[in-house]
């Protein structure tokens, strides 16, 4: 039969990639109007394959494997894991590493399939620690890497990446090894039922379907992590990068942290707006997201209705100013971590209310956020074979009526 024909999806999902596998995204719309978190049904997918057909009872005898260069090593189902670490929620924001590759593959076809600006999502995920859990298997010296596997079985094997176990073993890098997202056990698209979640990299780590961590030597040699997460030097094309394995081995092209990044939701592309108003003083409210990489925040997002001669601040709101009343230490969440954390694992919204008298004479408006590393989005397209990591400055055109 068909592939995930038994997984439940949204029929507002919009594919990306025909009928299989599944690939997603609402439209951005439809993911702003939905607020700081994303319902489950409308969060991005990204699926190599089929999705593993698990029931509760698998479910219930699901292992995942720690074992490689530790003294400990041990196998633990998700029971086990809420047993024996500290049960912790975090507010998490993953974007796909090809969130807004349509614009680059308008300029140039990558390899890559168009997503728009909407291979993004927020959800609270509930887990433990990988660093409690990492912890618990003592590694020993040599261990410098974990590499992670998912139970998809893909045509090169099963889907695997890895992380440097400094990384992993810090805690301040919030690594999860979530069962729940938005207080609901995992969806079957989402890696029922455990998954692993890395906040502040690109949504390619996040393994699903979570069965192995093994901690080694050396990176994972999983062909995904070396043919997909990497943006390739300029001059790279397709055909070039496709061939010739040299780019791919490069660890140098490697992928990690997110760059930072917004994009504009209202209006959206072909949103028709009032020309004139009869108020001189009436504005229109410019709405969008932004987000940044490795924990850091957002700390402006500037707009600018004449392609860069002049900008203007927008307003930011950043997670905390959203959760203040969410209580702690809940018996479905476990702890709910949202404020102490002086990193930032969550897009921020922004807004500016533009006067219509000034939006009806640009031909154009465009966004940019910088982060607190003062990492700026480009006005420059960095267009790579890949197609991954376009941050761009955001722009929509206006149309104007005549
Ligand atoms: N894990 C497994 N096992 N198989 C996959 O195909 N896709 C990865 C990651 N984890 C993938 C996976 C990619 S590229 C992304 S962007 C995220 O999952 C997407 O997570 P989501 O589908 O829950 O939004």
């Amino acid at each position: 039969g068909t592939p995930d024909k038994w997984v439940p999806r949204d029929p507002r999902m919009v594919r990306l990639t025909g009928k299989h596998p599944f690939n997603a995204e609402a439209k951005l719309s439809d993911l702003y109007s939905q607020g700081f978190f994303t319902s489950t049904n409308l969060f991005f997918v990204r699926n190599h394959g089929a999705v593993p057909e698990v029931d509760i009872e698998k479910a219930k005898n699901w292992q995942v494997e720690i074992n490689g260069l530790c003294n400990n090593p041990v196998s633990f189902s998700v029971d086990d894991l809420r047993r024996t670490f500290e049960v912790i929620t975090i507010p998490i924001t993953l974007v796909c590493a090809g969130n807004r590759r349509k614009e680059q593959n308008v300029v140039q076809k990558s390899l890559g399939f168009s997503w728009g600006a909407a291979g993004i999502s927020t959800a609270l995920f509930t887990g433990v620690r990988l660093a409690d859990v990492l912890n618990f298997v003592h590694p020993q010296k040599g261990a410098k890497h974990v590499v992670f596997e998912g139970a998809d079985d893909l045509p090169n094997g099963h889907y695997g990446t890895s992380q440097l176990a400094s990384w992993a073993r810090d805690r301040k890098r919030g690594m999860l090894l979530a069962w729940a997202m938005n207080g609901k056990a995992l969806e079957p698209d989402h890696g029922f039922p455990l998954r692993l979640v890395v906040p502040g990299q690109i949504g390619g780590r996040s393994v699903k379907w979570l069965t192995k961590i093994e901690l080694s030597s050396i990176e994972s040699q999983h062909h995904l992590h070396f043919h997909d997460n990497k943006v390739l030097p300029m001059p790279v094309g397709p055909d070039q990068a496709r061939a010739e394995t040299q780019w791919w081995y490069d660890p140098r092209y490697i992928i990690r942290d997110l760059n930072v990044n917004s994009a504009i939701a209202t209006p959206d592309h072909d949103q028709v707006l009032a020309a004139t108003s009869d108020s001189e003083e009436a504005t229109f409210v410019l709405q969008g997201y932004a987000y940044a990489g490795g924990g850091r925040r957002v700390c402006r997002v500037e707009i600018t209705l004449d392609e860069g001669t002049s900008w203007s601040l927008a307003e930011i709101k950043y997670p905390e100013d959203l959760f203040r009343e969410v209580t702690h230490d809940d018996p479905v969440y476990g702890r709910i971590d949202l404020t102490e954390e002086d990193t930032c694992f969550c897009w921020c919204f922004w807004s500016y209310a533009v006067k219509v008298a000034d939006l009806s004479k640009a031909s154009s408006i465009a966004v940019r956020a910088m982060d607190e590393s003062l990492a700026l989005q480009p006005r420059d397209m960095y267009w790579n074979a890949t197609g991954m990591m376009n941050n761009w400055w955001f722009r929509v055109v206006i149309h104007h009526l005549d």
